[in-house]
């Protein structure tokens, strides 16, 4: 099962630390089977000591140069960074990043061997069409991907179920991830308001490999009591 912590623009350099000091502790006894990965802002971007990947949540699809604000493959090879997070719906939706996009900068980190969780979801409006709707919208987020790409991890989070504390039913996410998983065979990721309350009940379902936790991976106790339950 994979254990995937995404602390958006949370958590300082400090935290982040004091936060991997503890799970690394934790996670000495972790199944070996299962993986752990931490996403955390840039700032805090590190060598850290624990089992567990540090990724980066976005990146520019250059070594260095002249891009304003972003962050490229020279400042992620200082910390040894090869795992990174794209086409998260906060980047597509509140941050302007096409399907274009998204589509270019993971044909450059797959060219560079990153391990990629690639990040799928719908709206709620999508939702409400019903399946057709739903998996048309999500096939159409595979544009330009290589699904076959062997360090591809995938992720949908339907996006009406991000921050709201209220995930898909059993039945939904049974139905998509069974309905995706006839388009690729790589690890699917479940996200959107998955937290120690759910997360046995998520992680039963068949077709799902593992989940991607935002507000409740924030703290390292709730994270780990998932990883543990
Ligand atoms: O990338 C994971 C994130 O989008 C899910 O957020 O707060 O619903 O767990 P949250």
């Amino acid at each position: 099962m994979i254990f995937a912590a995404n602390f958006k623009m949370n958590h300082t350099r400090a935290t982040t630390k004091a936060y991997l000091d503890v799970l690394a502790q934790k996670l000495v006894s972790k199944c070996s089977e299962d993986r752990v990965f931490i996403f955390p802002p840039a700032t805090a971007l590190d060598r850290y000591e624990g089992d567990f990947t540090i990724g980066v949540q976005n990146a520019y699809m250059a070594e260095s140069g002249a891009y304003t604000g972003e962050i490229g493959l020279e400042q992620l090879e200082e910390f040894g960074i090869k795992t990174i997070l794209i086409g998260h719906s906060e980047r597509r939706d509140v941050l302007g990043e096409d399907q274009a996009l998204v589509a270019e900068k993971f044909a450059y980190f797959k060219a560079q061997g990153f391990e990629i969780v690639y990040c799928i979801g719908e709206a709620l409006e999508v939702r409400e069409k019903g399946d057709e709707a739903v998996m048309a919208h999500l096939l159409s987020q595979f544009e330009g991907i290589d699904l076959s790409y062997e360090k591809l991890i995938i992720a949908y989070e339907p996006i009406w179920a991000i921050g709201t504390g209220r995930s898909a039913t059993t039945e939904e996410i049974s139905s998509t991830h069974a309905s995706l998983k006839e388009h690729f065979d790589r690890p699917l990721l479940y996200g959107g308001s998955v937290k120690p309350e759910n997360i046995k009940e998520i992680t039963a379902i068949d077709g799902v490999d593992g989940v991607l936790v935002g507000s409740a991976s924030l703290d390292v106790e709730r994270f780990s009591e998932m990883i543990f339950a």
